[in-house]
């Protein structure tokens, strides 16, 4: 038995004539945040409604905590917390209402937590379902998702509709979850959403499989804006030269460049001068992002 706790294996899953995902092969590891990043339409849903067993995949495997996707759902779906990106609820009801009834199905769930979490988020259980913005839908979501402290959190793109401050209320959730050895896959079309909580992103783009990183290795590849001030005048030529080092301009004292990839080279060379000032701006992990997208096929 592995870490893994989803394994897929070659999933595909075909709509008719329309591909969902093609050939993805996954691991996400116990115990840790994965974000699962692609634009609309690149097969997130999809790949998570076949964990769940709510679709059959065309050909392919999927397994949860070692156990096959389909044959054991019934197993599989009591250890997850899933949010669904379209959340269905029963308008009739109030928020504590269709908790309770979630609890129930659940087999129970310690309501003090329930009441914590709704705290936290600032939702009001006492309101029908009905009158609820879809910012308190979600925070509903969420709640019924955490509730009952799953081994695997499913969330799927858990930001979108929340606001700043309960973006971050929400982080927390997750940061405290991986403490407790909870492990969460988390999609997303928005890398910055979701890179300083993830430890592992896997790229999808038009249902296949890109790449998969430690957020750590994402932004060592990243591209670093680099502004160098010397006291004295420096030659182009000295950096223009090196190696992963592009689009440099020389003002005088001062030169800017774009360096991929580790800035070592660039130190050493701007070492042979008398350096006043570094600055290197944060890689732009949107940058990254795109060019994966922009690669072709
Ligand atoms: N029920 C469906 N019937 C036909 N095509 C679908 C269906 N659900 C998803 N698709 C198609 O599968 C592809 C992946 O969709 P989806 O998994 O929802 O992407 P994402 O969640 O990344 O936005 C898209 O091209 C979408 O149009
Ligand atoms: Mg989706």
């Amino acid at each position: 038995m592995t870490d893994a706790l989803i394994v897929t294996e070659q999933l595909t899953k075909y709509y008719g004539q329309n591909l969902g995902v093609a050939d993805l092969d996954l691991e996400v590891r116990e115990g840790e945040i994965f974000g699962f990043l692609g634009p609309n339409g690149a097969g997130k849903t999809t790949t998570i409604r076949t964990l769940l067993d709510f679709i059959r995949p065309t050909s392919g495997t999927a397994s949860v905590f070692g156990l096959d996707s389909h044959k054991n759902s019934v197993d599989i779906n009591r250890r997850i917390g899933y949010l669904p990106g379209e959340l269905e609820l029963y308008k009739k009801m109030t928020g504590q209402e269709l908790l309770k009834y979630f609890a129930a199905l659940r087999g129970g769930v310690d309501w003090l937590d329930v009441g914590m979490l709704a705290d936290r988020l600032g939702f009001d259980m006492t309101k029908p379902v009905k009158a609820l913005s879809s910012g308190n839908k979600h925070k509903l979501g969420l709640i019924q998702a955490f509730m009952h402290r799953p081994d695997l959190l499913i969330l799927d793109e858990p930001t979108t509709g929340l606001d700043p401050l309960m973006q971050q209320e929400f982080y927390q959730m997750l940061l405290e979850a991986k403490e407790k050895g909870q492990t969460t896959f988390i999609s997303s079309h928005i890398l910055p959403e979701v890179e300083r909580v993830c430890d592992r992103v896997g790229f999808i783009r038009e249902g296949r499989l890109v790449e998969i990183l430690t957020v750590a290795d994402l932004k060592a590849k990243a591209v670093h804006r680099l502004e160098l001030v010397f006291a004295a005048n420096v030659p182009q030529a000295d950096f223009a030269a090196l190696e992963g080092v592009k689009d440099v301009v020389v003002e005088d004292n001062v030169v800017r460049c774009t360096v991929a990839g580790g800035l070592d080279a660039v130190v050493k060379a701007a070492a042979k001068y008398e350096v006043v000032n570094l600055i290197s701006h944060e890689p732009n992990l949107e940058d990254i992002f795109m060019a994966y997208y922009e690669e072709g096929k």
